[in-house]
């Protein structure tokens, strides 16, 4: 375990450096103390993001796809060692404790959990035990762990065996994992997220392939993942249900992503166009759960592609929902798509009626600064979905070059805090105005390994030197504001209807 004093030390040295150029003081506006008494605030990480020890598990997809093409990562990179959170995590959870995160989001990997992957197959006990001592520790920092069970990091003899996530097979196989975290770690894990955002893993991994595993099958891959992901999903909550709920009285969800589709004109057929897209993207997830099947215009869209849920797969899919969590992050303009085409739409960063864009530039191509998409997804969720309890499980950025600074530069990111300041302020606003939101999670608590952008995307309230030996952890200028106006302010866990 890394010594803790030169680290608390360390980091000391370093917030007094970002307090150097201080934010401007206090809470967004809208975000009064009885708005942020009600909302439990705190950070998460990924398991393959961060974890490092990959010889203290089994091989996953993203070992094989970083290994057989170092060409597909941005920077050759691979997650072997990555901020080697397996060895560093009790100076982490320090780290947590003096930011006065109330939560910490963190996955699991099924592949050190359960090296045999499958159905049946036994916890490896060093895992068990990591997992249970970062928990504790949590706790005893007055941290609420909250569990994701996948996020993207797929045992590779399951990918091997039958395909992973294209063969229904991968169903009992996930529900035994599901089943092992729930009996080992459910005592003390009242949060759980079975998957993080599943049409974007559906379509990368199974659809374009241009992620782990590559498996480029079009159409056909990603709603046969999508399908496998859901009822997977519903499984787990019923062995949830049936196993566990009474005794441990946890919530269950997953994580959609809402990128939210703003009609570019005032026009119907701009109206349906965005439609269609939230359709594809929120309703292709979140519909088959609240009202009992894929949305009507993703149906029309896709035909025969789309692979329909028999009555019994539909009725376990209904209700196993107990909060919505949305991962938010950008906006887009979108207008009507080809006429003659169900389901169509197109979408811009830049408004094809009158030039406006969306929002400033970030660090990412893929993400624009829009707070005001992010109102506007939360009404839209309040409003389709019934008015359920809401989870905003990540909210993030890179600013603009700030993977090229290093040193006490690196911990400046007044950008991000303008980020987080922002979108915070819709977060409140909505709450203000009804929305039930219980939780928000910043995206992410430390810089790490972000998929094939390697170690080139940036998204840490903390940064970590990657070219330091022993990884050293600097809170950001956003951490210290987050810590003072936010994370301080907030519920002390996240409040699950009952
Ligand atoms: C959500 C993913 O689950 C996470 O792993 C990733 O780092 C963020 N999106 C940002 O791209």
């Amino acid at each position: 375990m890394a010594a803790l004093a030169p680290l608390l030390a360390a980091l000391l040295v370093a917030a007094a450096a970002a307090s150097a150029q201080a934010e401007p003081a206090g809470a967004p506006d809208q975000c009064t103390p009885d708005v942020l008494s009600r909302i439990a605030f705190g950070a998460g990480v990924g398991s393959y993001q961060t974890e490092g020890s990959a010889q203290g598990r089994a091989p996953t997809i993203w070992d094989t796809f970083s290994a057989a093409s170092p060409s597909k990562i941005a920077d050759g990179s691979n997650a072997k060692v990555a901020a080697d959170f397996v060895r560093r995590y009790k100076g982490d959870v320090q780290l947590m404790r003096q930011l006065k995160m109330k939560h910490f989001r963190f996955s699991i990997s099924w592949a050190r959990l359960l090296p045999g992957a499958k159905s049946g197959s036994a916890p490896d006990a060093a895992a068990a035990a990591y997992y249970s001592s970062l928990i504790d520790e949590l706790l005893a920092a007055g941290i609420q762990p909250l569990v994701v069970l996948y996020q993207w990091d797929l045992p590779q003899s399951l990918q091997d065996d039958y395909d992973g996530f294209l063969s229904p097979k991968i169903v009992p196989d996930f529900v035994h994992f599901a089943d092992t975290a729930f009996r080992l770690f459910g005592d003390r894990v009242k949060t759980w997220l079975t998957f993080i955002e599943p049409a974007v893993f559906c379509n990368q991994q199974y659809g374009s392939g241009i992620w782990a595993p590559g498996v480029a099958n079009g159409e056909a891959g990603r709603f046969a993942c999508g399908k496998h992901v859901l009822l997977a999903h519903a499984a787990a909550a019923a062995a949830y249900n049936s196993k566990y709920r009474a005794a441990q009285n946890g919530a269950l969800s997953f994580s959609t992503l809402v990128t939210w589709a703003e009609p570019a004109s005032g026009s119907e057929e701009d109206a349906a166009a965005a439609q269609n897209k939230l359709d594809a993207d929120v309703g292709w997830f979140l519909d088959p759960i609240f009202k009992g099947d894929y949305p009507a215009s993703l149906r029309a869209a896709k035909g025969d592609a789309l692979p329909p849920f028999t009555p019994s797969e539909a009725a376990s899919l209904r209700g196993s929902l107990d909060f919505v969590a949305a991962n938010c992050f950008t906006a887009r303009f979108v207008s009507a798509g080809d006429a003659g085409k169900p389901g169509a739409w197109r979408e811009s960063k830049v408004s094809p009626v009158n030039g406006s864009a969306v929002g400033a530039a970030s660090g990412l191509a893929w993400l624009d600064v829009a707070p005001w998409g992010q109102g506007r997804a939360l009404a839209y969720l309040q409003m389709r979905y019934g008015d359920p309890q809401l989870f905003i499980s990540s909210s993030g950025v890179m600013a603009p070059g700030e993977n090229k600074l290093q040193g006490a530069a690196a911990l400046k990111d007044a950008f991000r805090t303008d980020y987080y300041r922002s979108y915070l302020n819709e977060v409140c606003r909505a709450a203000r105005g009804g929305a039930r939101v219980i939780g928000w999670s910043a995206w992410s608590f430390m810089d790490a390994w972000e998929w094939t952008e390697g170690f080139n995307t940036k998204f840490g309230i903390v940064h970590v030197d990657y070219s330091s030996p022993s990884l050293e952890r600097a809170p950001k200028a956003s951490a210290l504001w987050l810590a003072a106006n936010v994370f301080s302010r907030g519920a002390p866990a996240v409040a699950h209807a009952a």
